[in-house]
């Protein structure tokens, strides 16, 4: 795995994106979450002003909540429309169905669209405070498939900031599995913060495991971490 520390990851990460695109990308994977808003405020200001265009290529999301219709505010769906893609020329954004009456068959039919699209060219992640990405919480199998996890109690609180309360962060959600987003050819992590510090150094130096779901990178032929002084201060 790369480790890049820099003072400001968006710019890296808006870098490789770009390669990638103006290099003939046609999918590219997306995450939520605050970590990747710079890159996209950086790839939107290099589409404006720079020509940068992501005409032909396709994107798809790690994750959805369970039971958000996808014009809740705090749907992944509409937090990428409002954040990335509705200002961009990018063609078919792709996530999970987490208003499906059976959210299993939902999951398979996920993981099989991102086969039939893929293979993802660069797919952007953040790490969570628990070392997760996408939802793949702790204890997650490392070869795992898109299906329904149940959120821990330190994810919904450290995600209840962007709901009213606690009490309506959803308990389930619909996710890419570890196995699923190591299908990509190049993983691009974002962190910073010393918030994700610990996490950081259990995914870069720890042991490959479950505990910790981003120790998956360890194991990818092309993985890249992104991330400031404060997040590698446990390096
Ligand atoms: C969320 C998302 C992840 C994200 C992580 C960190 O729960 N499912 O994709 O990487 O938590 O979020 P943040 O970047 O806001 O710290």
């Amino acid at each position: 795995m790369e480790v890049v520390i820099v003072d400001h990851p968006e710019q890296v990460m808006a870098d490789i994106v770009e390669n990638a695109v103006r290099g003939g990308a046609k999918t590219i994977g997306l995450a939520t979450g605050s970590s990747p808003l710079a890159t996209y405020d950086e790839l939107i200001r290099r589409h404006r002003d720079e020509g940068l265009s992501f005409a032909g290529v396709n994107a798809v999301l790690l994750d959805e909540y369970v039971g958000l219709v996808p014009t809740h505010p705090e749907s992944y769906a509409r937090f990428i429309r409002d954040k990335f893609t509705d200002h961009i020329d990018i063609g078919d954004v792709h996530s999970p169905d987490g208003m499906a009456p059976d959210s299993r068959i939902a999951a398979d039919a996920y993981d099989a669209l991102i086969a039939e699209v893929g293979p993802v060219d660069v797919q952007i992640l953040g790490i969570g405070s628990n070392g997760h990405i996408g939802f793949n919480e702790p204890s997650s199998s490392l070869t795992s498939r898109t299906r329904i996890k149940t959120l821990t109690e330190k994810t919904r609180q450290d995600n209840a900031r962007f709901f009213d309360s606690f009490d309506e962060v959803p308990m389930h959600v619909i996710t890419q599995g570890l196995g699923t987003i190591c299908d990509a050819k190049h993983l691009i992590l974002v962190a910073t913060g010393s918030g994700k510090a610990a996490a950081v150094a259990a995914a870069v130096e720890g042991p490959l495991s479950a505990s910790c779901p981003a120790s998956v990178l360890q194991l990818h032929r092309h993985a890249t971490m992104v991330v400031d002084p404060a997040a590698a201060a446990d390096l």
